[in-house]
């Protein structure tokens, strides 16, 4: 054995990296390595550019050059749910996988924390009640197939699904078998009646586009979410102030909080995650 390598200080630290397209503006370097600086755990974390038709490849590359662990981000989530030789619970029903890791035993092993984030972000750090609300999911794509599940297992009173394309909303509805508390429409058939929570898991926000969404959706108790983030409020953010909704939230909680997920993957130790979010917000990192 090298002289060296008895020294912690002179082995190299374990790696993780985000993986996508694009990349280069991701925060999860600065979150992860926020994270490891609070836990004292020493790793390194990249952010790797993957072009199209090169996923597969990267995760090899990565792993053969002694990576433990990868986030998958768009567009690559399906195509990592595919490639993993073992998946989560949570990871089957989302469809997508958002967390790599790589076992001693040489297994790589599936997971996904979008939803879990989404609700810890929702119930914890906004002391939103889920359990026998009505709650509105804007969108039937790989996003709000993601946080379903975790949204279902909260109880809540009813969950309509609303897409431009009403065939997907009604399918993904009927794949989770919920039909008591779960329905699947196109914008038009939203209904009249107000909702405590609207999520927009579309991908509206990010070409300045709102999805017709009824006035009527809205009250002064509605909490309304965009899985989106930005410097700016989204226009569905915008929106909702207009309407008088009781709160509106933008994406980055739950960005941060699926990270830590991750990171209690990978690590076993969960991490503070509110000094991290304020970290963001006010841009210190
Ligand atoms: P993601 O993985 O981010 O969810 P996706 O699977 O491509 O991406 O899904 C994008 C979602 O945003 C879809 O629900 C899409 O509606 P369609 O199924 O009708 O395509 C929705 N979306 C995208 N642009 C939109 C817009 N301008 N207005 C309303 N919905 C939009």
């Amino acid at each position: 054995m090298a002289l060296s390598s008895l020294f912690d200080f002179d082995v190299k630290p374990p790696r993780y990296a985000v993986m996508g397209n694009p990349i280069a503006h991701s925060k999860s370097p600065l979150i992860h390595t926020a994270f490891a600086k609070q836990t004292d755990q020493r790793l390194s974390y990249s952010a790797i550019q993957v072009d199209a038709g090169g996923f597969k490849q990267a995760v090899g590359n990565f792993r053969a050059s002694g990576g433990k662990g990868i986030n998958i981000t768009i567009p690559f989530k399906q195509e990592a749910w595919a490639l993993v030789d073992e998946r989560s619970e949570r990871a089957t029903q989302a469809g997508a996988v958002n967390t790599i890791s790589f076992s001693d035993d040489g297994r790589c092993i599936g997971d996904n924390t979008d939803g879990v984030g989404l609700v810890r972000d929702l119930m914890e750090n906004h002391s939103i009640q889920l359990s026998d609300a009505r709650i509105l999911l804007l969108g039937a794509g790989g996003a709000v197939r993601g946080v379903l599940g975790p949204l279902l297992a909260q109880q809540p009173a009813e969950i309509v699904i609303a897409n431009r394309t009403e065939e997907k909303a009604v399918e993904l509805a009927a794949e989770f078998k919920r039909n008591e508390l779960l329905r699947g429409c196109g914008f038009q058939s939203i209904g009249e009646q107000p909702f405590d929570l609207i999520i927009n898991g579309t991908a509206a926000s990010l070409q300045g586009d709102l999805p017709p969404i009824p006035a009527s959706a809205v009250s002064d108790k509605t909490c309304c979410y965009d899985m989106m983030y930005g410097k700016e409020p989204t226009v569905f953010m915008r929106w909702a102030s207009e309407q008088g909704a009781a709160k509106v939230i933008d994406g980055l909680g739950m960005l941060v909080e699926q990270a830590a997920e991750s990171f209690y993957i990978w690590r076993g130790v969960r991490p503070e995650t509110a000094e991290v979010i304020v970290q963001l917000r006010t841009g210190q990192n």
